[in-house]
């Protein structure tokens, strides 16, 4: 199934979208931009992450090729999917899922589920609902080019595999997971691959959107560069970068 994207609700929220691959910085800068504007935030890829965790409570298996059967159970899951992001946590129906989803094996799942277009199209609705006023600030691979396509802001970030492969190894230890870079490394690269090859939403900067390497940039660096693009495009006062990353 390919149909094209619906339409986005018309929302009066302005919206800025963050795409790119992992580790390239993108949800670190989509959190520094929600601390600085008191937005809402969308960690789109929460929402894959979830689904696979319920996939694997409910014992769906997800070996390529998933089964029909698998699929329609997955979409359902999807359509009746509601989560919440506060307080740095990710809540599913009260429950805070967010330690369970941060795993290189929940990374894995969620890979697996987000080439399925009867997924991602369950998902849209949802997605779309959560601009908002203020504003949303939205992070993923496809929120520029499918499911926002009328952002205010649209930024693609990049970064060399190494340089995405050290920042999410130095991640996940902080989350208390034993990873080596070489194992994130192989990883990424797969993940990437299927990113960018699938059919459906493939990851690829939205016409117009401010592409950035953040490659040997800081943090504070990379959010500097994109905070400019977003007071303009946004129309906002200069955004101030000092202290951060906050602790
Ligand atoms: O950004 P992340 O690592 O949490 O994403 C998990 C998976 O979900 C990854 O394989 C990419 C996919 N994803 C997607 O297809 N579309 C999005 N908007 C966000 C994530």
């Amino acid at each position: 199934m390919s149909s094209p994207p619906r339409q986005p609700e018309i929302s009066a929220a302005p919206v800025i979208t963050l795409d790119g691959p992992s580790g390239s910085g993108k949800g670190t800068i989509a959190r520094g931009l929600v601390a600085r504007l008191g937005w809402h935030y969308l960690e789109s890829g929460a929402l894959y992450r979830v689904l696979g965790l319920l996939a694997a409570r409910d014992g769906i298996a997800l070996g390529a090729p998933i089964a029909e059967r698998d699929i329609a159970k997955l979409s359902a899951l999807a359509a009746r999917l509601q989560l919440s992001f506060r307080d740095g946590g990710v809540f599913l129906e009260g429950e805070d899922v967010n330690a369970q989803i941060r795993s290189e094996a929940a990374g894995e799942r969620a890979s697996r589920i987000a080439p399925l277009p009867e997924v991602r199209e369950a998902l849209l609705g949802w997605q779309r609902r959560c601009a908002r006023p203020p504003g949303l600030v939205a992070d993923g691979r496809d929120m520029g080019t499918v499911v926002f396509p009328g952002a205010a802001c649209k930024v693609f970030l990049t970064a060399g595999v190494e340089a995405r492969a050290r920042r999410r190894c130095a991640q996940l230890k902080e989350l208390g997971f034993n990873v080596s870079i070489a194992q994130i490394h192989r990883e990424l690269g797969e993940r990437d691959r299927r990113d960018l090859s699938r059919a459906v939403s493939p990851l690829k900067p939205a016409e117009g959107a401010f592409q950035l390497d953040t490659t040997s940039l800081s943090a504070a660096e990379a959010l500097v560069a994109v905070s400019a693009r977003v007071a303009r495009d946004c129309n906002l006062p200069e955004i101030s970068a000092g202290n951060f990353p906050e602790s």
